[in-house]
């Protein structure tokens, strides 16, 4: 199959839609990442997405929404009551936007979207391109991340073409995403609120509006814990390459290695290394991230060694994303570095 990229101009949303309504998929941009759509009211169209990405069907997919009113979806089916004050309190402060909230799944909603849960994700996006597109479609969107199964989630058009170039015909680009790492996931349903996936929106901002702090689930590497919750493995969001987190900051340049690093460094940078952040600001770092690993990754280097997070805003939602895609622990021993597997927590 022809995959072609479109600009998210006004023929390229009228044929995305056009195309999405025949039951097809398209990729489609969002502030957070892309997003691989399909009709969620449409089976075919569900199972299309899980082929497509070879993702396995215990994983659920989020719902994606124009309207920010619950109470709309609660009414059209796609939800089923009572709904979360807590819900609707979080909606009305970060919707549209990089949130996604776990509810109660309605009649509407397909089983197969959601894994056979009786939950159901939900998240109404906030870039104008995806949002236009929900209207012209005129129902919501079953959009995962528009990568394969594990691997980096994209934040450019060409990255969706790099993922699942041949599997589909169209993706809309919208441009660069402007946050760059997926939503952040907040479980309404367990008795305790908590944080499946930490994301752009924090978990302060999350307390703020629910008035006490939620719960956080942490990644983890140990096999054990591989899955914490449906779909959120242990191991995700993983180049190819094995990537090793630094203890301390990197001043030993590997040939071999390719080095992503969060500060400024006043010694000369190896060839192999990308600075996330020139000046400690963790959202511009989070943007890039993902374009780094994919940068590193086509590389050919042999490992790739990340430095510490520095602390910060977005620490939390970085230091998830690479726990979960690293391999091990990289150690500077004053004359070489030791690379240890399964070291990370
Ligand atoms: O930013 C985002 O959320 C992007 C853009 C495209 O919207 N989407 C995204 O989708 O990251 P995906 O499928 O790659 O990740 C959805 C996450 C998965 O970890 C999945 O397990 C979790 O949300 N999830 C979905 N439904 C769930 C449910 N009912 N209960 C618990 N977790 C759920
Ligand atoms: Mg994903």
């Amino acid at each position: 199959m022809d995959t072609r990229i479109v600009a998210a101009d006004e023929a390229g949303l009228t044929e995305a839609a056009r195309l999405l309504l025949s039951g097809h998929l398209v990729a489609f941009p969002t502030e957070t990442v892309y997003g691989l759509g399909g009709l969620a009211s449409r089976i075919e169209s569900i199972r299309a997405i899980f082929k497509a990405k070879d993702r396995p069907t215990t994983d659920p997919l989020i719902l994606h929404l124009l309207d920010p009113n619950l109470e709309k979806a609660l009414k059209e089916g796609w939800l089923a009551g009572p709904l979360p004050a807590s819900a609707v309190a979080l909606a009305r402060e970060f919707w549209p936007g990089p949130l996604t909230l776990i509810l109660t799944r309605g009649p509407r909603t397909q089983r197969e979207m959601t894994a056979g849960l009786d939950t159901v994700a939900v998240r109404c996006p906030a870039h104008p391109a995806a949002q236009s597109l929900l209207r012209q479609v005129g129902e919501p969107l079953a959009a995962p991340s528009a990568n394969l199964f594990g691997r980096i989630s994209p934040t450019d058009a060409e990255a969706v073409r790099q993922e699942l170039g041949g599997k589909i015909r169209l993706i809309l680009d919208g441009g660069p995403c402007s946050v760059g790492l997926e939503s952040t996931v907040v479980n309404l349903v367990s008795p305790v609120p908590e944080i499946l996936r930490p994301g752009a929106i924090t978990a302060d901002q999350v307390a703020k509006v629910l008035g006490s702090a939620p719960d956080i689930q942490r990644a983890s590497s140990k096999k054990e814990k591989a899955q914490i919750a449906p779909g959120q493995l242990a191991s995700h969001y993983a180049p190819r390459t094995p990537l090793y987190r630094s203890e301390s900051p990197i001043r030993f340049f590997h040939p071999d290695f390719f080095h992503i690093l969060f500060r400024k460094s006043e010694d000369p940078i190896s060839q192999n290394a990308i600075v996330l952040t020139t000046d400690g600001n963790l959202e511009s770092a989070a943007r890039q991230l993902y374009r780094a690993l994919r940068t590193a990754d086509s590389s050919g280097c042999h490992a790739i060694l990340v430095e510490p997070v520095p602390e910060g805003l977005w620490a939390d939602a970085i230091h998830d994303r690479l726990t979960r895609a690293s391999s091990g622990t990289a150690i500077w021993n004053g004359n070489a570095w030791k690379l240890l597997r399964g070291m990370n927590t």
